[in-house]
């Protein structure tokens, strides 16, 4: 009996570690469903949050929120989040480590990426290599079809909640360029 309490109690601690890590807000449970285990999405539409920075975590949490950002299957997580838990859920997919996804980037299209990145001064505000900073975010091993999504959703203007720093770089981008820029970015890290 004492051996079996002591097997259940292992199983127990085994497995928690497994799928919540003591720091894990209680909320990011439903987060991570579609974001993944730690913020590390294997969804291709779905973004990582796995080392995205916290502040523009909690921005875009207050967006979908309060519509400036608007999409069927987010916006509806972010409606009953209070604001202390928006910040504890960016604090927490902020601090986990991104895992590589394995992407294999055609080195062709790559190689147009970094250059029309550089031509474009996407490191002005991004910073060398996409490392993103502060409510400008780190876009380096973000997910290829998310990363196409969206900056075709700036250059539509459906994605309008960046004060019209990329939706002004983004009409500047053809479809290519932006096949391009994702194959770049989504092999970085
Ligand atoms: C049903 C699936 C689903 C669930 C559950 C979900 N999300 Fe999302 N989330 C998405 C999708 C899809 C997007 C991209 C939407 C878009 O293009 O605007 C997204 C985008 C985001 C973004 C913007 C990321 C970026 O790089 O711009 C943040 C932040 C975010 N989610 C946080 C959360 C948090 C925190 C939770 C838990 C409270 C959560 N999500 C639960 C599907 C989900
Ligand atoms: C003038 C500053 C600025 C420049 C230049 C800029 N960006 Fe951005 N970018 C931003 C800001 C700010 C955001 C966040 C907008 C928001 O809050 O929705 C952003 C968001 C993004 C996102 C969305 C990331 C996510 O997780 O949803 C992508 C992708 C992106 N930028 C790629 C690029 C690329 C590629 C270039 C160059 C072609 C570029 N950016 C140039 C400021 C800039």
């Amino acid at each position: 009996m004492k051996n079996f309490f002591a097997l259940m109690v292992s199983f127990l601690l085994t497995n928690s570690a497994t799928w919540a890590a003591d720091d894990m807000p209680a909320k990011a449970a439903m987060c991570v469903g579609c974001h993944g285990v730690n913020g590390n999405s294997s969804m291709p539409g779905v973004p990582s949050l796995a080392a995205q920075n916290a502040r523009y975590i909690y921005l875009q949490l207050r967006d979908y929120q309060e519509g400036r950002r608007d999409n069927p299957m987010m916006s509806p997580m972010a409606a009953g989040l209070t604001r202390p838990e928006m910040q504890e859920l960016a604090n927490y997919f902020s601090t986990q480590k991104l895992s590589s996804k394995g992407f294999k980037a055609d080195p062709d299209k790559a190689k147009l990426g970094l250059a029309k990145a550089n031509e474009t001064l996407c490191a002005m505000c991004h910073l060398g290599e996409f490392k993103g900073q502060n409510e400008i975010p780190k876009v380096a091993g973000q997910n290829f079809d998310y990363v196409v999504n969206t900056l075709k959703a700036f250059k539509a203007k459906t994605r309008s909640n960046d004060a019209g720093n990329m939706t002004s770089v983004a009409g500047t981008l053809s479809d290519d360029d932006i096949d391009n820029l994702a194959h770049y970015i989504a092999g970085l890290n």
